[in-house]
């Protein structure tokens, strides 16, 4: 097979490169294990991730070179030896959960100078970051990027030996780097990434500058990482990349992300497969016969639309109009009757009138969502959105999101009533937050159902009769197992 890896010698960090940084984890290694003699205890680590899927799987590859180190879990940032922020930085809310974060670790670091403070991720890829770490947060000991990762443990070993901080962020377009230990978070589901970066820059978002360009990991090593998860009883897998319907554009002997998905539908154990996100504008015909005619891709949808005015995604570059939007979904309810669909979509985009607001509206009124994750806008320096003199003001911004929730929430209820009585197959992921219902899992429409179970559940294919249903989850009996 090995497909797509002519074309990627050059992206690819080269296995001596891998090597090399096992050596320093290595060495780390055996420094914590003489820590451990004497001290009695692990060296801790306290990782908090603050972005989204991608982010926190590039976390569980940070926790993989970790465990290889020797490091345990700390849990909270006082009681460990090393915090790591891994960042992103899409709006500025979640910048700004950073700077506090990191403010509020000063105090820490003047206690005691031996702790280590990293801090990574997307936020790492803008220069004007970096500038204001260097000055207004020199407690602050590594800074790397998303595109070096992989150097995590030599960024470390000189952090370890030196007294100034180790800045590191490498500003090429983006490489892959294959065959570095991971720890996941969780033992049901697991997360794929399959590409990174993204080339489509939508106006208003900054992923495209701190993610770099499209690559996708060759077939081969996406299959393999799934084979192993699904020897390690892994029920569920979400394939990730910031549109996954590009895979493989970037090989010279192109596959296909419907032909991935057949691929990793054939192997053993893996009951469950599901991907984010898709962009209308590639969501081609044979992705949409995926979800009818391969059994173990789940009848969700994730389908980002952004904004219901034509005039408005025109301006955003995404290359779709609301009539091409609605006509994809019509397509899709077709193939697929019953699918789950959900999406994002962002209020107050420069520019966007109350007419254009009103078209918002009405898309969801049309499509019927199951649920939309909803984003005030968030100017982002160096977009060509966050140039626009026609910003909208944050008053105007808040009426519009609340109203878009309510339009939003009436649909998801009214969608969720039509499943009472309805048997639904569920994935039981664990004890629920609710105490009533004290389990939980989701059907393969990713909807959350709550119910009375017990702990040999935990992991399994279950059918539960739907007896409630609230906005956001349902409420359920477990018929069968
Ligand atoms: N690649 C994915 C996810 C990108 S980030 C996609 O294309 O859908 C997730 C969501 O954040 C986006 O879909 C968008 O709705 C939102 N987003 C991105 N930039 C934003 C900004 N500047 N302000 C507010 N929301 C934004
Ligand atoms: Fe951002 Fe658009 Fe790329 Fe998604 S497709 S990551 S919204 S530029
Ligand atoms: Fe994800 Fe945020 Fe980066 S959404 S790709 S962590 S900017």
């Amino acid at each position: 097979m090995n497909k797509g890896t002519e074309n990627k010698k050059e992206i690819q960090v080269s296995a001596e490169e891998i090597a090399r940084q096992y050596q320093y984890m290595e060495s780390i290694k055996e420094a914590n294990a003489e820590y451990e003699i004497k001290s009695g205890r692990k060296r801790l680590v306290y990782l908090q991730s603050f972005g989204c899927q991608m982010n926190e799987n590039d976390s569980e590859r940070l926790w993989g070179m970790l465990s290889e180190m020797g490091y345990g879990e700390g849990k909270n940032s006082e009681e460990s030896d090393m915090v790591i922020f891994n960042t992103c930085c899409v709006r500025e809310n979640a910048e700004e959960k950073v700077y506090g974060h990191l403010g509020a670790l000063k105090k820490q670091k003047v206690d005691n100078q031996e702790k280590i403070i990293a801090i990574c991720g997307c936020m790492m890829q803008q220069g004007h970051v970096v500038e204001t770490i260097k000055k207004k947060y020199r407690h602050v000991d590594i800074v790397f990027g998303t595109h070096n990762l992989y150097k995590f443990p030599e960024l470390l070993n000189r952090a370890i030996n030196s007294d100034s901080s180790v800045i590191d962020v490498d500003e090429s377009p983006g490489s892959i780097a294959e065959g570095l230990p991971i720890e996941r978070k969780d033992s049901i589901k697991a997360w794929v990434t399959v590409m990174y970066g993204c080339n489509n820059f939508c106006s208003y978002c900054i992923v495209p500058y701190v993610r770099g360009r499209e690559r996708s990991r060759s077939t081969d090593d996406i299959v393999k990482e799934v084979q192993e998860l699904g020897r390690n009883n892994f029920m569920e897998i979400t394939l990730l990349g910031q549109n996954v319907n590009s895979y493989g554009k970037d090989f010279a002997d192109r596959v296909s992300f419907a032909d991935l998905l057949k691929e990793i539908n054939s192997v053993e154990g893996i009951e469950r497969i599901r991907f984010m996100t898709s962009h209308p504008k590639d969501l081609t015909e044979d992705i949409i016969l995926a979800f009818r005619d391969l059994d173990k891709v789940c009848e969700h949808l994730h389908l980002p639309i952004q904004a219901g005015s034509s005039r408005i995604l025109q301006d955003m570059n995404r290359k779709y109009s609301k009539e091409d939007y609605i006509n994809l979904i019509g397509k899709i309810k077709e193939k697929v009757p019953g699918i789950a669909l959900t999406t994002d979509i962002i209020v107050g985009y420069p520019g966007e009138t109350e007419e254009d607001f009103e078209e918002t509206l009405d898309v969801l009124r049309k499509v019927r969502f199951d649920f939309a994750y909803t984003f005030l806008y968030s100017r982002r320096t160096g977009t060509p959105a966050a140039k626009s003199a026609d910003q909208v003001s944050e008053d105007v911004k808040k009426s519009r999101f609340e109203k878009l929730l309510e339009v939003q929430n009436k649909i998801s209820k009214e969608i969720n009533d039509t499943l009472l009585g309805r048997t639904e197959e569920v994935l039981v992921e664990g004890l629920s937050k609710n105490s009533i219902w004290n389990y939980t899992g989701r059907t393969r429409t990713n909807k959350i159902v709550n119910f009375k179970g017990s702990k040999e559940l935990v992991g399994k294919l279950v059918k539960v009769k739907v007896t409630g249903t609230q906005t956001w989850s349902l409420e359920g009996e477990v018929i069968s197992w």
